[in-house]
């Protein structure tokens, strides 16, 4: 069964082909972070209308890629949430209208599902049960998983998300948007043990997370050492990042050894934006290691919103008879642990 898939959750307009046999036919991305970036973050009217503008273009171009022509997709896949709701509804309107006027089936994607099988589009990929660790701009979740929506929440941030830490802790530092890779990039130069920032919620029981209080510690140590020009000095600057990567990668990584203790799973995912991220790999590959667990990941472009996870999720959910009728549903707030089982 030939997928195509569509992610217009956000800033990043995705599409993709999946082919239940042969894998991951073609797939490419238009990312609007240059229409938004003046404005430090994501405008949601500026969104909505560029994925208008790019949508049929960049279809036409993936099917092309393939090799293929419209008459050969099966079934169509959208992200129906969670998101911004005038961007979800470009995707989901022309997901949806496609396969009516294609007579095929459709089906609304939940974009923290796509992200969570992504690692499957990879060469090793991931058996049943696992402990998924969900980080991107707008969740921070781990999620014991023992099949496709059979999902069980362990736990979750209480304030911000991880990604938007690091977008937020970017801001400070006048680094660019999205902050993540920006932060992760001056950290480098960073010198290490200058500056030890707390790692929030660590001495608590539990698998939840909150990071504005390090949010606020960032801020102040900011506030302290700046200069005239009303920032730290670019080594201070560089050792700020440093110290408050490290304090989010070894919140996270602990709180993966307790999920992974907790469920008695031996293999972790690590899913969405901020898998990316390089420290939080090495750092779980190391500590997984001496507990003889596993961490898998997906490719770097994966990581980050795409189609092909939804394309790949929606496949899945096709080929086992699952899709919608012809109402058109987006769900901005939408639960993960609310989703049939496969
Ligand atoms: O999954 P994603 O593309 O979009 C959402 O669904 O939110 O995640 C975007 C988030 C942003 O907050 C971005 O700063 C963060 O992922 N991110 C990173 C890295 N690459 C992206 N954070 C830390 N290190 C990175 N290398
Ligand atoms: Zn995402």
């Amino acid at each position: 069964m030939r997928v195509l898939g569509i992610e217009t959750s956000c800033d990043e307009t995705g599409i993709a082909l999946f082919d239940t046999e042969k894998g991951l036919l073609a797939h490419d991305l238009y990312s609007q972070i240059a229409v938004h970036a003046e404005y430090g973050g994501v405008v949601p009217e500026l969104a909505s209308r560029d994925h208008v503008r790019k949508i049929l273009p960049l279809i036409k171009e993936v099917v092309a890629k393939a090799g293929l022509q419209l008459s050969d997709i099966d079934g169509v896949a959208y992200t129906a949430g969670p998101g911004l709701v005038g961007a979800l509804m470009v995707g989901a309107s022309v997901g949806r209208a496609l396969a009516y006027a294609w007579d095929v089936p459709a089906i609304g994607v939940h974009h923290m599902e796509g992200h969570l099988l992504a690692p499957m589009l990879e060469d090793t990929p991931p058996e049943f049960p696992f402990v998924a660790l969900l980080v991107s701009g707008g969740h921070t979740q781990l999620v014991k998983v023992e099949g496709i929506g059979r999902y069980e929440l362990l736990g979750e941030s209480l304030d911000d998300a991880a990604g938007e830490a690091f977008d937020k802790a970017a801001k400070m530092l006048d680094l660019d948007y999205p902050g993540g890779p920006h932060v992760a990039r001056l950290a480098e130069q960073g010198t290490v043990g200058r500056f030890t920032f707390p790692r929030p919620m660590i001495d608590r029981p539990g698998l939840d997370f909150s990071f504005s209080g390090l949010k606020t510690y960032t801020l102040n140590t900011v506030a302290e050492h700046k200069d005239g020009d009303g920032l730290p000095d670019d080594q201070t600057c560089a050792d700020i990042a440093r110290a408050f990567e490290e304090a989010v990668v070894s919140t996270l990584v602990i709180k993966c050894r307790r999920a992974l203790e907790a469920t008695g799973f031996k293999r972790l995912v690590i899913a969405g934006g901020v898998s990316a991220n390089k420290r939080l790999r090495a750092e779980l590959e190391t500590a997984l290691q001496k507990i003889g667990a596993q961490v898998f990941y997906a490719r770097h472009e994966f990581c980050t919103d795409n189609g092909a996870m939804i394309a790949y999720a929606g496949a899945q959910r096709l080929a086992a008879g699952q899709n919608e009728g012809l109402a058109i549903n987006v769900r901005p707030r939408w639960p993960l642990d609310t989703l049939p089982p496969l």
